[in-house]
Parts: C-alpha cells; sequence; structure tokens
C-alpha cells in the first residue's frame, strides 16, 4: 500500500521523465514488427516501375520458381479489396488507389504484386524476378509538366471555405506600401525512423493486425470495409509508434493486402515497406505554390492580404491541406482574399505530415510578412505588434487566448534581438555574415471525442485503459500524470494501457489533440471514480460517516476528510462494496452529440476545433533564428535557434520542450535541407532513402531553446491545453529564410534554401 505522500513530480505541470523511457532505450518496447508471431510467412512487394498506363503483362514463372516461393498476389488473381473514402473527407483511407484491383497504374511505385515466402530472402528474391511489362504513357511529374488539371480546393470539399472579407483587390490597389511575392515548399517525406510494417493473423474468422498507427479505430474498421468483414472480427495493435509525423494516421494500401495474403495462405504475414517503397505506398507532403500580396499604411497598418496557394495532388483524390483557412487569421489584415487550388499529377496521394497547412502556407506569410517590414523600413517584431489582433479579422469572433506578442517580447529578449542592426549584410563577424530573422508560429488547437477506462484497485494501484497511441510525444506519461494527480496516487502506482482497439475507443493521434482529449476523458473518468468512492465513504456506517463527500480529499494512497479524519483506500474501496471501482467515461467536446461517440468507435477522427468554434482557439510562438553565410563559400550555418511558445496549460514541460526543440530542428531541416526530387521525365522519387534525403544532424544544430510561455485558456477544453506536437515547426523556415534575407540582402522565396542560391 502506497502510504506515503505522492511524490509531487507526479502531478500535471511536471517535468515527468517518460514512463516508456527506460523499454525503449533498453529494447524492451516491442514495436509491431517486433512482435513475434508465429509460423510466420515473409511478404515483399513488386512496385511500378512507371507513373501512367497500365500492367500489360505479368510473367510470374521465375518468381515462382525459387524455392520458399509461398504464394503471389497480383491483379490477375487477388480478390479485389475495396477502395477506402479518403481520411481528409471522412473517411479511414489514404487515397482511393486500390492496387491489384485493375491494370491501372497511376503513380511511380504502386503495390503491382505481393510476394510471399518462407524467408524474407527468398520473398525478396522472387519479387526481383516478377516481370512486369507495361502499357505506359507520359506521366505529368508535377506543376511544371502538361497534362495537370487544376481546381479550386472550395469547389472539391463543402468543408474548406477559402477566407474572404471586405474588398481586398481595390484595397491592395489603394495602399501606399505593398509586397507581391511567390513562394514554392518542395516534396517531403516523412522518412519515420521506424518503417511501414504489416503483419496479419488469422484465427478463424478474427483478424490481427499488428501494425505501427496514429489511430486503431481507423485501421480496424477501414481493413473490415476492404475485406467486407465485420469490424468486431479485426483486432490492430499498435502499443509502440517509431515516429509517424501524419504518415501511420490514414489506411494506406498494403494492409488490406497483406491480410488477404494471410487467410490466402492460412498462415501469419508479414510484410516490411523499404524505405524506398514507402515513399510511393505512403503518403507524403506535396510541393506547394504561393502568390502573396499584401498591403499597408505607411505607419504599418496592413489593409490587405491576398493569398493564391496551388497544391499537387494524385490524379483521382483531391487531397489538399488548404493552408489559407488559418494564416488568413493571423493579423488584423483589414481586408482578405484567399484561395487554394488542388493540381492532379501522376503521383501517388499526399498526406498529412505535421502542421500540414500551416507549415507552407504560414511560411508563404510569414516570410511575406518581413518583405513588408523591409519595405516599411519598420522592424518585424513592430510590425507583427501593430496588426497584433485578438479577434478573427473574417468573422469578427474572438480568440479565445493569444498569446503572441507575450510570446515575441520572450523570445525577441532571450535572442537579444535588440541588438540587431537592421541593414542587410550590415552584421558580420570575420568571413561570416551574420544574419537575424524571425516569424510567428501557430497551430489551431484541436479535441476529439475521447473513451477511456480507469480502474482503482484496493492495493493503491489505478489501471488507465484507452487506444490512444504514443507516437513519440509522451502520450503514456500525460495520461499516467493525470490519472495520479486525479487520484492522489504516485505515479509508480499508475499503469497506462493504449494502442489496441479492444481498448476504449481514442482519436486519431492527429491535429495535435491528444493531450487534450486524453486528459479531458481520463478526468473525466477518475471524477467518476472519486464520486462513488467518496459516496460509499461518507454512507451512515462508512468509514467518513458524517463527513461530506464534497470535502473529502484523495491523497497518498488515502481517503481524507477535513479535521485530520482519513481512512486507507483499501478500507475506503471495502466500504463501496468491491475491491476495485471501475468507471467508464465518453467525453464529448462541446457541440458534439452522442452518436459522435459511435463515429469515433467506427474510426472517425471526429477532430474539431481551430477556426470552427464561437472563438478562434490557436497556440502561438514566435521563433528567432541566427544564420551565418559564409561570404566565399555561401555555405548557411544556423548556430541559434529561439522560440517561444503559449499552449495553454502545459501538462509536461519536458515532454512538451522535446515535442518544440524537436518541431523546430525539423522547421531548420524544412528551410535548410528537405526536399524529396522528383524526377520530371518519370515522375519518381529520386532521394528515397535517408542516405540522400537531407535532415538536419546534431552538428546543424548547435544551440535551441525553448522558452514556454505560460498561459491560462478555460475555454478551449476541460484540461486547458492547447496542444503543441505540431506547433513547433511553423514559423521556422520563413524566420530562417528571413534570417539569410538580413545576413545578405538576397530574398529567397523557395524552399529549401541552399547554397547555390546564394552564389
Ligand atoms: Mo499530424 S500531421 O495531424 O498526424
Amino acid at each position: 500500500m502506497p502510504d506515503a505522500v505522492p511524490s509531487p513530480q507526479a502531478n500535471m505541470g511536471a517535468p515527468v521523465p517518460r514512463i516508456d523511457a527506460r523499454a525503449k532505450v533498453t529494447g524492451a518496447a516491442r514495436y509491431p514488427a517486433d512482435e513475434p508471431v508465429p509460423h510466420l510467412a515473409y511478404a515483399v512487394c513488386v512496385t511500378s516501375a512507371i507513373a501512367r498506363g497500365h500492367v500489360a503483362r505479368l510473367d510470374t514463372a521465375a518468381a515462382r520458381a525459387v524455392p520458399g516461393v509461398l504464394d503471389i498476389l497480383s491483379h490477375e488473381n487477388a480478390r479485389h479489396v475495396k477502395a477506402l473514402k479518403m481520411f481528409s473527407q471522412g473517411g479511414t483511407g489514404s487515397t482511393s488507389i486500390a492496387p491489384l484491383s485493375d491494370t491501372r497504374i497511376w503513380h511511380d511505385g504502386q503495390i503491382v504484386a505481393l510476394v510471399v515466402a518462407d524467408s524474407f530472402e527468398a520473398a525478396r528474391e522472387a519479387a526481383s524476378l516478377v516481370e512486369v511489362g507495361y502499357a505506359a504513357e507520359t506521366p505529368s511529374a508535377g506543376f511544371d509538366a502538361p497534362g495537370t488539371t487544376t481546381e479550386a480546393a472550395a469547389s472539391v470539399s463543402k468543408k474548406h471555405k477559402d477566407p474572404q472579407v471586405g474588398q481586398a483587390e481595390q484595397a491592395y490597389a489603394a495602399a501606399p506600401v505593398k509586397v507581391d511575392a511567390r513562394y514554392a515548399t518542395p516534396t517531403q517525406h516523412h522518412n519515420p525512423m521506424e518503417l511501414f510494417s504489416t503483419t496479419c493473423a488469422w484465427s478463424g474468422d478474427e483478424l490481427t493486425i499488428h501494425e505501427p498507427s496514429q489511430f486503431v479505430y481507423a485501421l480496424k474498421n477501414g481493413v473490415a470495409e476492404q475485406l467486407g468483414i465485420d469490424p468486431a472480427k479485426v483486432r490492430v495493435l499498435s502499443r509502440y509508434v517509431g515516429g509517424a509525423f501524419g504518415s501511420k494516421a490514414s489506411v494506406t494500401p498494403r494492409t488490406a493486402l497483406v491480410a488477404e495474403a494471410a487467410r490466402r495462405l492460412g498462415r501469419p504475414v508479414r510484410l516490411v515497406l523499404t524505405r524506398q517503397q514507402a515513399c510511393g505506398i505512403c503518403t507524403y507532403r506535396a510541393e506547394t505554390r504561393h502568390r502573396v500580396r499584401l498591403a499597408a499604411e505607411r505607419d504599418g497598418r496592413l489593409r490587405a492580404y491576398l493569398h493564391e496557394g496551388h497544391e499537387i495532388t494524385s490524379r483521382p483524390d483531391a487531397y489538399f491541406v488548404g493552408g489559407n483557412a488559418s494564416s488568413a487569421r493571423m493579423y488584423a489584415f483589414g481586408s482578405v482574399a484567399t484561395r487554394a487550388l488542388v493540381v492532379h499529377a501522376d503521383r501517388n496521394t499526399p498526406g498529412f505530415m505535421r502542421s500540414p497547412p500551416e507549415v507552407p502556407y504560414i511560411y508563404a506569410l510569414e516570410t511575406a510578412m518581413d518583405e513588408l517590414a523591409v519595405a516599411l523600413a519598420m522592424d518585424p517584431v513592430e510590425l507583427r505588434r501593430r496588426n497584433d489582433t485578438q479577434r478573427d479579422p473574417i468573422t469578427g469572433k474572438p480568440y479565445s487566448s493569444r498569446s503572441l506578442m507575450r510570446c515575441y517580447d520572450e523570445a525577441a529578449r532571450a535572442f537579444g534581438w535588440s541588438r540587431r542592426s537592421p541593414r542587410p549584410g550590415s552584421m558580420q563577424d570575420g568571413d561570416w555574415w551574420v544574419g537575424w530573422g524571425c516569424a510567428t508560429a501557430t497551430y489551431p488547437t484541436h479535441v476529439a471525442p475521447a473513451t477511456a477506462r480507469v480502474r482503482l484497485a484496493a492495493d493503491g494501484r489505478a489501471l488507465v485503459q484507452l487506444a490512444a497511441h504514443d507516437i513519440g510525444t509522451g502520450t503514456y506519461t500525460v495520461a499516467a500524470q493525470t490519472v495520479a494527480e486525479r487520484l492522489g496516487l504516485p505515479l509508480e502506482a499508475v499503469q497506462v494501457e493504449m494502442g489496441d482497439s479492444r481498448l476504449p475507443a481514442a482519436p486519431v493521434s492527429g491535429g495535435s489533440n491528444v493531450t487534450a482529449s486524453t486528459c479531458a476523458v481520463l478526468m473525466q473518468a477518475c471524477d467518476a471514480v472519486r464520486a462513488r468512492l467518496f459516496r460509499a465513504a461518507v454512507r451512515p456506517g462508512g468509514p467518513l460517516a458524517g463527513a461530506q463527500a464534497e470535502t473529502l480529499e484523495l491523497r497518498g494512497g488515502r481517503l481524507l476528510a477535513p479535521g485530520g479524519r482519513g481512512v486507507a483506500l483499501a478500507e475506503a474501496l471495502g466500504a463501496a462494496g468491491a475491491g476495485t471501482i471501475e468507471e467508464y467515461a465518453e467525453w464529448l467536446p462541446p457541440g458534439k452529440k452522442a452518436e459522435d461517440v459511435q463515429k469515433l468507435y467506427k474510426g472517425g477522427a471526429g477532430i474539431s476545433g481551430g477556426t470552427e468554434g464561437e472563438r478562434l482557439m490557436f497556440a502561438f510562438g514566435a521563433e528567432f533564428v541566427e544564420v551565418r553565410v559564409h561570404r566565399r563559400t555561401r555555405e548557411i550555418r544556423v548556430p541559434r535557434i529561439v522560440g517561444a511558445f503559449a499552449a495553454g496549460r502545459i501538462v509536461n514541460p519536458r515532454t512538451a520542450r522535446s515535442q518544440l526543440l524537436g518541431g523546430m530542428v525539423w522547421g531548420i531541416g524544412s528551410a535548410l535541407h528537405e526536399a524529396t526530387e522528383v524526377d520530371p521525365r518519370h515522375a519518381r522519387y529520386v532521394n528515397n532513402d535517408l542516405a540522400e534525403y537531407l535532415i538536419p544532424v546534431n552538428a546543424d544544430v548547435p544551440q535551441v531553446d525553448v522558452i514556454l510561455v505560460p498561459e491560462t485558456d478555460a475555454f478551449v477544453n476541460p484540461a486547458g491545453v492547447k496542444g503543441l506536437g505540431e506547433l513547433g515547426n511553423v514559423g521556422t523556415a520563413a524566420a530562417l529564410s528571413n534570417a539569410v534575407f538580413h545576413a545578405t540582402g538576397r530574398r529567397l522565396r523557395e524552399l529549401p534554401i541552399r547554397l547555390d542560391q546564394l552564389l
């Protein structure tokens, strides 16, 4: 019985080390592909070598002759799996492309066959021997290719509204100071450390899937739909996820194919995509292009913001991010005219990647803001201050809270911004030009319906069960902290089970909603446990008879009444008539109905927030970057970056800091390193592995400072949490690009910035 006063380190708001840290660093944590499954067979994909056309001929004779080969699935023999409605349109799928359903090729790297063998080596060997003949057509690889088609995002999605207010064209024409500039961002792939794996095992008509997932309920229901079976017969397990960033949120075409292979063989099958294959089978951040126009009075007050964004997508699917929905809220623009457009090319369907809408659109806006500050000869922080707003410039709705300028003030102070000499090229250190730049970070606050079970046992231990996921963000830890605080237990007394579709449904680990939604439902479940315990204790004959239930407290494994009366948890639970109290809770955000819980159980994401409610809900930050550009080689270095962020209640400053730090490092990568190169002739990803896909390493990021700006917001959700997994990498690229301008006087408007652009 823990009788000691609980460690204060356990509570919400404490910098608790991850409770899963030891398991991860010792290798005890089992990722889905580590799961030992007896009698396993191994699958390897054969993928398309063309981006557009048809499979004309398939010769599997040589492949079948490889010893150990068990089966080869192709369009000729595989039962067709159903295409899913896209996740971004309320379904669960990453794409409507259903490989092996016919001969059509929509993109390079599409699955055209699945080879299954006794060993991985035999499967790989046989896959290399499958001969595919193609009827090839010329593909359109991207924006500059002939043959693409363009449509307005608002016309393909009822949910997307292009923000507009006032007469922006006229206001722009009439204003004295203007910026009119075009920006571009590249294709990026998530490249998570953990590869994309799927293991499927049937037991009779029941299917178990081990797959890293950001949403086990979507995977369970999506695959059941594809296979035409009862979702109750499908279980998905994903207890640890080694990096996802959006890439493991929706159902990719591989899973149902592996399930089908396992069903045909009557034997479990495991597939681990190669890094190269994942680039075409999973999703990516598509390239974007922007035209931004900003107009202001000479005193810096904004008059107009016009923004047109183009985004690449696949032929059949109109996936888009539409970040103008966020960017149009950032300042008191006066008038706004924005539009997002989708451009269909012969590519796989893009998908969510960390801060999907904000990364490209805020990059464009925040670079244009810096250009406007230069045109006004005004300090860029001052320009933001002059146009700060506590209301939505589109609808007039208030922000629930907005601490943007406090973030700027704190980050500017820590950075030493007041020592900046404004003229570009005026700060130097030996052979290096020194540049300082800044930009705004923002991310909408999301919540989703969530359910959970909390069981409090007489031994003073709590078991927490919910089908949430820890994608490396610290969800296990914040869930344990929340329950430890609410039930007055030490952290060690709380066991958390997640990542299993047999547990109560929890939302997608996406949109940075999980801490808010999970804490809200766990607080509710714990409160139900407490209420039952308290009522039982104060009953006549109960151990605290005569006390008022609402005055009781749970602390250190004891139930305490005012005046020093107290009783051990076991005795209190005994009085409640059981050795344990178990409560199941369903938490619904405002405006959601009971049927939304049913939707959650069916794999519906149900995320809401941001601009949708009575108030705008956004987290904010300000990022300051120092760059050094070598005057002879034009080498670009980033000696330091400072970010200050206000995101409501911080449940765990340690994991929060890690998220923001990682986000800013990612932002540096976006600015200087990351780009998937697309071969314009073949619409093929060229640098499709970690040897050639550049990301920052330790030597690229010497000093990162994260400042957590205190902020209280009682409106956003019961936990007061805004979420910050996706906040840190918004704005970094603009801040860095603005710093490069300040160092060199050269304005670069295409990411990533590379030294050849400065020669
Ligand atoms: Mo995140 S890109 O919303 O999974």
